[in-house]
């Protein structure tokens, strides 16, 4: 597969499978000595405290400044107030006997202040670059307060569409998440971590939350050790190697054993096999789940199982701090364990430039929601946006009246999607507000008709249809609010919520061409609505810049180049649904559907093959599909070699001519496949 790249009308480009540049941040040994230093003055307790880090607890409470001054908190995590944060690394820095800085931490997943899309919209560009400006901005942005770690990216492989946290990852492809991983791990180090405007990256979550049964949160995975290898590993170890700070663990188990307590993955894979040496942090109370997991009896062993199993710093389980020092006193884990724990996190802040730059420096300017951020993140959002269909209806030119409606036409709190924490809608630019301030000439009828995606009563939607009839053209905004996608929010209903169908057939029945502009957290199965209406665009919950960058792509500024990270299933039935389902030994052909199986017909199997009866073996749209308002011819493939040795690369290539005299972006897929043999 390759990523975007320009090509203007009748230019020809050919393509090539790459490999992704390793850009290791190794520490040196002068910093290694520091560590060491460090290390021979730290009491036991002092050690545990680096590996305990701990929520906001809205303030400076007296406690809290004794436990800072006697070390016993190495990092925090949702302390956004830059002068709280001024004023707790004070007491880390002064007061406490060795001085150690704290980090402080967020979940700066797609922006902190300009929402970019959801990682899983920024997926549909396929567009390395435009994914590390904005993690880089996200960065300059959270920085700006005193945030130097964040919690992303998510290089969780996701298959089933049920599972909210599809909407945080990029997709069901594993080179996919790979690339695009490591480009925002890019964008927020930097290739130096001691820029104070960088944060330090963090792959999570490790690994195979993705594959949680039914798609339902913190569910249960059985992964075997060669679909780990193949499919939910490699991003990690890109990651890994592209010099990621930080890894955290998943919440699931994996074949029976918790991922914060699993030796196999966290010591043999990460450590031992790739030799990292950042840092490896909970989850969110992620130690302490080991307990219903059934895996730890109690707290304690939960701390004893998370150590000897390489866990390096405790979210929010108080594991560590209430019991991992009486366990080394106890010899149930050796303090060379927790040595190592402590060595990885006074590495990251070494490398963050902590020890000799503590402080933020208060922004004499806003930093946020600059015009550049702004516009990179319009740009997300026009090359985020996949369109599906388009019956000669788009781009919309000549129109004098558009009808707005639908409930995400003007929800700027829901288009932001999910881990918008602390933007503010007031910055989001809804698909209404930007039709109305950047066409002037066109006359706009709105009303929302549903106030939200899962209003089931019908009462307003007559406004609606009302104004699709004074309308040239409607423009139908639906999906789901930002509430229904993200962590533990799965659905086992993935159709479109509340009356928006109901709503669809109102529109339809004005007889009016309809445009509808799907904005989500997820596939959202809707065969039946699309056949309803002229025209799709699908945006997974774009950000504050939804409503302009949408707008670019329905009046014509700029043309659809987007295309799906994941297949969208006709029915939720289909789930798990990917591209690169192994063949079965019978694969799909001769479908015969059930309403085509004649009453009382004999029961054989012969000739039968690997389908459902009632949604056969196709999607609704498969992976990579998204269509342009120019069209490009593909030549015959050709390789530089048929056969594909050990170290070696083949390269393969094609001339993509652009048939229609749009400049356009488009992206080329390959896809290989081995066989055995
Ligand atoms: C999530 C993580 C997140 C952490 C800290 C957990 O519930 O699973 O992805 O980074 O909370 O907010």
């Amino acid at each position: 597969m390759t990523f975007k790249k320009l090509v203007p009308w009748c230019v020809v480009i050919g393509f090539v499978i790459g490999l992704v540049a390793a850009c290791t941040d190794k520490p040196t040994n002068q910093t290694e000595k520091r560590i060491e230093a460090l290390l021979k003055q730290m009491t036991l307790e002092e050690k545990v405290g680096q590996l305990n880090q701990i929520n906001d607890v809205g303030g400076l409470p007296e406690d809290l400044k004794a436990q800072l001054a006697s070390g016993e908190i190495g990092s925090f995590l949702n302390v956004i107030d830059p002068e709280l944060i001024i004023e707790m690394q004070r007491i880390a820095v002064e007061e406490s006997r060795l001085g150690i800085p704290l980090i402080f931490a967020r979940d700066v997943i797609h922006g902190y202040k300009t929402i970019f899309p959801i990682p899983l919209g920024q997926a549909a560009s396929w567009n390395r670059d435009l994914v590390e400006l904005g993690a880089r901005i996200s960065a300059e942005e959270a920085s700006a307060i005193g945030i130097r770690w964040t919690f992303s990216p998510m290089i969780d492989i996701s298959r089933d569409a049920r599972w909210g946290r599809i909407a945080e990852s990029f997709g069901e492809d594993t080179y996919l998440n790979t690339e695009l991983g490591v480009a925002m791990i890019r964008g927020y180090q930097t290739d130096d971590l001691t820029d104070p405007t960088a944060m330090a990256a963090c792959a999570k979550h490790f690994v195979g939350y993705g594959a949680s049964e039914s798609g339902k949160d913190y569910n249960t995975t059985w992964i075997p050790e060669v679909q780990m290898r193949d499919v939910y590993l490699p991003p990690f170890q890109a990651a890994a190697e592209a010099g990621a700070a930080t890894f955290m663990c998943s919440f699931n188990d994996i074949n029976g054993v918790p991922s914060t307590g699993n030796k196999h993955l966290n010591i043999n894979i990460l450590r031992n096999e790739w030799g990292y040496d950042g840092v490896l942090v909970s989850d969110w109370g992620s130690a302490e789940n080991m307990i219903p997991h059934g895996f730890a009896h109690d707290l304690k062993d939960a701390a004893r199982i998370a150590a000897n199993a390489g866990m390096d710093v405790d979210m929010m389980s108080y594991a560590y701090p209430q019991h991992l020092a009486d366990l080394v006193r106890e010899g149930k884990v050796s303090e060379k364990t927790v040595d190592n724990a402590v060595r990885n996190i006074l590495r990251l802040k070494f490398r963050l430039g902590l020890f000799e730059n503590p402080y933020i420096e208060l922004p004499t300017e806003n930093p946020f929601y600059t015009e550049r951020a702004l516009e990179a993140a319009r740009q997300s959002v026009v090359e985020s946006t996949i369109l599906l269909k388009n019956e000669g209806v788009l781009p919309l030119t000549n129109v004098k009246s558009v009808a707005v409606v639908g409930p995400m036409s003007d929800a700027g709190l829901d288009q932001m999607g999910t881990w918008s924490l602390g933007a503010d809608p007031n910055f989001s630019i809804t698909p209404l507000a930007a039709i109305r301030s950047e066409y002037p000439n066109i006359t706009v009828n709105a009303a929302r008709g549903l106030e939200y995606s899962r209003v089931k009563d019908m009462k307003e939607v007559g406004k609606a249809v009302e104004a699709a009839r004074k309308s040239d053209v409607v423009l139908f905004f639906a999906g789901e609010e930002a509430i229904l996608s993200g962590e533990a929010k799965c659905l086992a209903n993935i159709s479109l919520q509340g009356a928006q169908t109901e709503m669809l057939k109102a529109l339809k029945a004005t007889g009016k061409p309809i445009v509808m502009v799907v904005i989500a957290g997820r596939p959202i199965t809707m065969g039946p609505e699309i056949e309803m209406v002229d025209a799709v665009l699908y945006a997974f919950h774009p950000g504050s810049m939804t409503g302009p960058g949408i707008a670019d792509l329905i009046f014509g500024k700029a043309i659809p180049s987007a295309k799906l990270p994941v297949t969208m299933p006709k029915m939720v039935g289909q789930l798990p649904i990917y591209y690169n389902h192994k063949n079965t030994g019978r694969p799909a052909n001769n479908i015969t559907y059930m309403d085509d199986i004649p009453y009382g017909a004999e029961q054989f199997s012969i000739g039968s093959t690997s389908y459902h009866l009632d949604a056969g073996d196709k999607p609704l749209y498969p992976f990579g599909y998204g269509l342009s308002y120019t069209t490009f011819e593909y030549s015959p493939v050709t390789l530089s070699s048929n056969i594909l040795k050990d170290n070696e690369t083949i390269t393969v290539s094609c001339d993509i001519t652009n048939t229609v005299k749009y400049k356009s972006d488009t992206v080329a897929h390959l896809i290989t496949r081995a066989l055995r043999g």
